[in-house]
């Protein structure tokens, strides 16, 4: 799967929103240890640090070429690694994530993982796209299952799987407090985005949704599959501009308790 951090971007001031909204809850502290899972182009990575001084703060990404973009911040206290974040290796006191973790799956087990890599007192910040139900997400997966369906593996690599990933939002509260979370604040937020037409939401997609699907197809069939995608999308969105309502979930938690059944 290979990401283009120039079409992701082309979003930025969009996707900047969300992250002011996560790092809001920030508890501000020197001299903590932090990591930053699914760092992508680094930017991110960089505004949590300016907020942390003293700190050592680490994004690890499994895309060398978002990375490739990160490596500008580099400084004392600020550094990116190739890392895959179902492998994370160290203690944090700050576990942040920013759109990456709904790429992963068994959020169940992934976030027990990630938890035991929290320090006592740390605190877990994340936020994830929640727009499966959306038309963009279901006309894709649509797709990839019904016109598209011959040209897409029927196995775990198939993307449609992606759609089952998140949990309802109360499922991560509980999961949070299961682990011995405290102080918890899990909530969804509608970002409010006017695109210029229904074409801007394939620009969007195909930054993120859809390079799993893109990935899966040759050149030729990957551009019938986005005409398609762009002609339905056109049809459901004729006006100009669009109100693209896009959800997404953002979720604090502090390392509080020990582990307690629920
Ligand atoms: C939508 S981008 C978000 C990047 C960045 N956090 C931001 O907010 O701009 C998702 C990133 O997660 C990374 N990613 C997805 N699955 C991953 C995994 N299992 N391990 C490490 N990185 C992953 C992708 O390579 C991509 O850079």
């Amino acid at each position: 799967m290979s990401w283009n951090p120039d079409q992701y971007d082309k979003f930025k001031y969009e996707r900047t929103a969300p992250v002011l909204d996560v790092l809001s809850m920030l508890r501000i502290r020197p001299n903590v240890e932090v990591i930053d899972l699914g760092c992508g182009t680094g930017e991110h990575t960089k505004r949590l640090a300016d907020l942390l001084p003293g700190s050592n703060v680490l994004g690890i990404d499994n895309s060398p070429e978002m990375l490739a973009q990160s490596m500008q911040y580099e400084r004392h206290g600020l550094t990116y690694g190739l890392a895959s974040i179902e492998e994370i290796e160290g203690d944090y006191d700050v576990i942040f994530s920013n759109a990456a973790l709904h790429w992963c799956e068994n959020h169940e087990q992934l976030f027990k993982k990630l938890w035991e890599h929290l320090l006592p007192g740390g605190q877990f910040l994340v936020q994830m796209p929640y727009n499966n139900d959306h038309y963009t997400h279901q006309l894709a997966y649509q797709l990839a299952t019904v016109e598209f369906a011959e040209y897409f593996p029927q196995n775990d690599n198939n993307p449609t799987n992606r759609l089952g990933w998140m949990l309802p939002p109360e499922k991560y509260a509980e999961i949070l407090y299961s682990l011995g979370g405290v102080e918890l604040n899990v909530m969804v937020k509608v970002y409010p985005h006017v695109l210029e037409n229904s074409d801007a939401m394939v620009e969007w997609t195909k930054g993120t949704l859809l390079v799993p699907y893109l990935s899966q197809l040759s050149p030729e069939i990957g551009t019938q599959f986005l005409d398609t995608y762009r002609e339905l999308l056109r049809i459901r969105y004729p006006e100009c501009p669009v109100f693209y309502g896009f959800k997404r979930v953002l979720l604090s938690a502090v390392k509080g308790r020990k582990h307690q059944k629920i």
